[in-house]
C-alpha cells in the first residue's frame, strides 16, 4: 500500500484523507511499496499500442507506479501522453550538439505536459469525493484542470494573474467552463490565495503541491525511457517554474532506478529564465538559504518567484548530480524561432530547454559524446502574441534575429514575383 509521507519530518498519513502539507508545514509525497510491486519493462512494453482502457494512456500504462490501488473505473483520463520524440538537424546545429532529441509535451490533449499530472490529480479528486477543484496558474494548469473537471463533472475554479497569461490558455479555461478569477497580482499571489481559499472554502487543490499531481507527472520520464528502449540518456533538460515537473521526473528516475528498470542515472538540467531564477540562485549558493523573488519574464509559464517544490527538487538535484542554469529573454526568443522554424514549434517557456542545452554545451557541462533528451512543455499556439510580435520586430528591447516578417502587396502577379 502507498502512503503519504512528509519530506522533512517523515510523518506518515493515509492516502484516503485530503491533505497537502504535513502538520510541520512541509510538503508531502507519495511513497510506494516498491518491493511489493510487480513491474517490469516487459509488462509496460506489452501494453504499448494497447487500445485497452486505461493502458492506452501514456500515464496509466504505468499504473502500478502511479496509483497502483485505484480501480480503473475511477480514473479520469483523456487519455494523455503518447507524445513524440523529435530529432532535428536544424536544432542540433543551433545548439552545436548532435545527440539531442526533444519530447514534445505540447502534443498532450490540452497542449501541455500538465495533462499528465492532472489525470493523477483529478483521479484523486474523484476518489476523495471532491465536487469543486481549484488551482492557481500561469495558464496551462488552468487549461488542463478546466478540461478534466468538465469531463469528470466537477466545478473548476482557477486563479490567474490578471493580464499576465497567454491568450490561448485563458481561452481554454473559459471555453472548458471553469470559473476564472483574475487576481490583481502575480502567480505567487494567486498561489498563496488559492492555498488559503481551498482550505477555507472546501475546494480540492490541484496545483503541483498536490502529491497526486506529481505521481501522474512522473510518466513524462517513464514514457521517455520506454521510447528510448529503456536506455537512459545522459541528460534530461527541462524548464523550471514552480518546479513540479522536474521534481516528478526526478522521483520517477529514483523509483525506476530502485526497481532496476534503468541501468544508469541520468542527470537533470533545470533551466530558468534570468528574471525568474530563484532556484538557479539557490543552486549557485550551494543550496544555502532559499530566497523567493519578484519574477519577470516574457515566458509567462515560468514567471514564478516562489516555487512550491524547491525543497523536493533540491533532493532530486543532489541525487542525480544535475545542474541548474538560466537563460536570457533574448536566448529564449531566439531558441523559440529555431524550434518553431524547424517545424516542431513550442511555446516560449519550452524553448528555455533548447536555449539551456545550447548554453550547457557551450560551457562544456554537456559533453560532446553525451546524449540529451530535452522536454518541450507546451504547444506553439498557446502564445501566438509572442510569435507575431517577434517576427514583426515588436518585442521591446529584444532583437528579432530570425524574423520571418509577413509582407503586404497589391494583388498582382508582378508584386508576387518581386516578393519571391
Ligand atoms: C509550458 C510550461 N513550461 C514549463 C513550466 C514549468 O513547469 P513547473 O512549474 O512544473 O516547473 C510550465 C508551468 O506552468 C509551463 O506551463
Ligand atoms: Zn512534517
Amino acid at each position: 500500500m502507498a502512503i503519504l509521507r512528509c519530506i522533512e519530518c517523515e510523518e506518515e498519513y493515509p492516502l484516503e484523507k485530503i491533505r497537502y502539507r504535513c502538520e510541520c508545514g512541509a510538503l508531502l509525497e507519495v511513497v510506494h511499496d516498491l518491493a511489493g510491486l510487480e513491474v517490469s519493462r516487459e509488462l509496460f512494453d506489452s501494453r504499448l499500442g494497447s487500445l485497452k482502457w486505461p493502458y492506452i494512456s501514456g500515464v496509466w500504462r504505468y499504473k502500478e507506479l502511479i496509483m497502483p490501488d485505484i480501480p480503473n473505473s475511477q480514473i479520469v483520463s483523456r487519455p494523455e501522453g503518447n507524445t513524440n520524440l523529435y530529432c532535428s538537424a536544424r536544432i542540433s546545429k543551433y545548439v552545436n550538439h548532435d545527440n539531442l532529441c526533444l519530447k514534445h509535451e505540447g502534443e498532450n490533449p490540452t497542449g501541455s505536459f500538465k495533462d499528465r499530472g492532472m489525470t493523477g490529480g483529478m483521479t484523486a479528486a474523484k476518489m476523495l469525493g471532491a465536487k469543486v477543484v481549484a488551482c492557481a496558474s500561469t495558464g496551462n494548469t488552468s487549461a488542463s484542470m478546466a478540461a478534466y473537471a468538465a469531463m469528470a463533472g466537477m466545478r473548476a475554479v482557477v486563479f490567474i494573474p490578471e493580464g499576465k497569461i497567454a491568450f490561448g490558455k485563458l481561452a481554454q479555461a473559459i471555453a472548458y467552463g471553469a470559473r476564472v478569477i483574475q487576481i490583481e497580482g502575480d502567480f505567487d499571489d494567486a498561489m498563496a490565495l488559492v492555498q488559503e481559499a481551498s482550505v477555507e472554502l472546501g475546494m480540492y487543490l490541484l496545483n503541483s503541491i498536490n502529491p497526486f499531481r506529481i505521481e501522474g507527472q512522473k510518466a513524462i520520464g517513464i514514457e521517455a525511457l520506454q521510447q528510448m528502449g529503456w536506455e537512459a540518456p545522459d541528460w534530461f533538460v527541462l524548464p523550471g517554474g514552480n518546479l513540479g515537473n522536474s521534481t516528478a521526473l526526478g522521483k520517477a528516475l529514483m523509483e525506476l532506478n530502485e526497481l532496476g528498470l534503468i541501468d544508469k542515472i541520468p542527470k537533470i538540467a533545470v533551466i530558468q529564465a534570468e528574471g525568474a531564477n530563484p532556484f538557479y540562485e539557490y543552486f549557485q549558493s550551494g543550496f544555502k538559504g532559499f530566497h523567493s523573488m519578484k519574477a519577470d519574464t516574457l515566458a509567462t509559464a515560468i514567471k514564478i518567484g516562489n516555487p512550491v517544490s524547491w525543497r523536493k527538487l533540491e533532493a532530486v538535484m543532489k541525487w542525480c548530480k544535475g545542474t541548474v542554469d538560466q537563460v536570457s529573454e533574448q536566448e529564449i526568443v531566439d531558441a523559440k524561432a529555431i524550434v518553431d522554424g524547424s517545424g516542431i514549434g513550442a511555446e516560449p517557456a519550452s524553448c528555455a530547454t533548447v536555449a539551456g542545452v545550447k548554453k550547457l554545451v557551450e560551457k562544456g557541462i554537456i559533453q560532446e559524446d553525451e546524449s540529451v533528451l530535452g522536454i518541450l512543455t507546451g504547444n506553439l499556439l498557446k502564445d501566438p502574441d509572442i510569435v507575431i510580435n517577434y517576427h514583426q520586430g515588436k518585442l521591446a528591447g529584444l532583437k528579432s534575429s530570425y524574423a520571418n516578417k509577413p509582407v503586404h502587396i497589391k494583388p498582382t502577379l508582378e508584386e508576387v514575383r518581386k516578393v519571391l
